[in-house]
């Protein structure tokens, strides 16, 4: 049990003292700032002779990419790569559009990609707020979306998120998504007004399942477009809350995750499983839901469903970020812990910088 009262004001400035929750509730307006900003942008005019995009990201920088994949991937006619990690792949060529995106512009695997791509021939475009990343791009005359908003890399999901999403409106990849990004404010403005910390626990949802996640390894299913929205709240768990925390991806979970759900015997009860749910799934994974929440509960593992709101693809996706921003939130709050610093994350930077 806490003795944390998520109605009690007076704990948010105790434990937040950087406004986190500042940061959760202005995503409605970073994705507006964003989109109007990607907009105005400039693009070379052969950046859509291309056959393929690949974003250079870790973390909070690459996630955005991801939610775009999930996105775009019944509408796009060309492959979407998130690339984690150092260097470039093989098939990286003169075709590319390569999307670098580094919050801090210092990231080394980003850089370390980046890097390769100077000596290619692909087209590339930059996204952060400064950094070596910036100083590279300028030097080679690479456009930038400069971010100016100052938050934590995972806090500015907006700016990483909607102008990757506005490069590909723009190059002419994808359908003009105006009017979805009207929607999402809309249903993110009232999903705020739901999950803030104004709205009382008996009436906000989020306060509510952080309160049963408490003392709980949260694991996070989605499938679909909800796939990359699981993989958020699971990074949210961890950096927000300094929870352990999981995510699994149906339809491949049913190949592998369900016979493991027995064993520790004394983990089941510990386990909470939230399935991410979006109108969009198709029967047969509907089905994968019903089928697997009987196991769970044959296995004595608690689930419970998070539905995701608005009507378009994209407002399903942002609405399940959102919420699973709010509850990793709350989740902090009750064991105590301040939801911005990472200190492990800064620990590995400062001891890899070192060499
Ligand atoms: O959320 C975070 O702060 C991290 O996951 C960072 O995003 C990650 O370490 C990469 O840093 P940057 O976003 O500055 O490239």
């Amino acid at each position: 049990m806490t003795d944390i009262n998520l109605d009690d004001f007076s704990i948010y400035r105790k434990l937040d003292p950087e406004d986190m929750l500042a940061r959760i509730k202005e995503f409605p307006m970073q994705c507006s700032q964003a989109w109007q900003s990607v907009m105005k942008m400039v693009l070379p005019k052969n950046y859509s002779n291309i056959n393929q995009l690949v974003i250079l990201g870790m973390g909070g920088s690459a996630i955005g990419g991801d939610l775009v994949r999930t996105l775009v991937q019944e509408e796009m006619k060309i492959p979407v790569i998130v690339h984690r990690d150092y260097g470039l792949p093989a098939f990286v060529d003169d075709r590319t559009l390569l999307i670098a995106s580094s919050y801090s512009g210092n990231t080394e695997e980003t850089l370390s990609g980046f890097e390769s791509a100077l000596k290619m021939g692909a087209k590339k475009l930059v996204i952060t707020s400064g950094g070596k990343l910036e100083e590279m791009a300028k030097v080679n005359n690479i456009p930038v979306f400069k971010i100016k908003y100052k938050a934590l890399p995972r806090a500015a999901l907006g700016y990483s998120f909607m102008p990757t999403l506005g490069v590909l409106q723009k190059l002419g990849f994808i359908q003009d998504k105006s009017a979805d990004v009207a929607e999402i404010i809309q249903v993110l403005e009232k999903l705020s007004s739901k999950l803030d910390e104004k709205s009382p626990l008996k009436a906000n949802p989020a306060k509510q399942l952080a309160q049963r996640l408490f003392g709980c390894l949260p694991v996070v299913y989605g499938a679909g477009i909800a796939a990359e929205a699981a993989h958020r709240w699971k990074t949210q768990f961890n950096e927000n809350a300094k929870s352990w925390a999981f995510y699994d991806i149906f339809p491949e979970l049913n190949h592998n995750a369900a016979t493991g759900y027995s064993l520790p015997k004394d983990i089941a009860s510990k386990i909470r499983v939230v399935l991410l749910r979006s109108p969009t799934f198709s029967k047969r994974i509907k089905l994968r839901y019903d089928v697997t929440c009987e196991l769970l509960k044959q296995s004595g593992v608690a689930y419970e469903f998070v539905d995701s709101e608005g009507k378009s693809s994209l407002s399903q996706i942002v609405s399940l970020v959102s919420i699973g921003d709010y509850v990793s939130y709350y989740l902090a709050l009750l064991y105590k812990v301040d939801p911005s610093p990472i200190k492990y994350i800064d620990y590995l930077k400062e001891r890899l910088a070192k060499g």
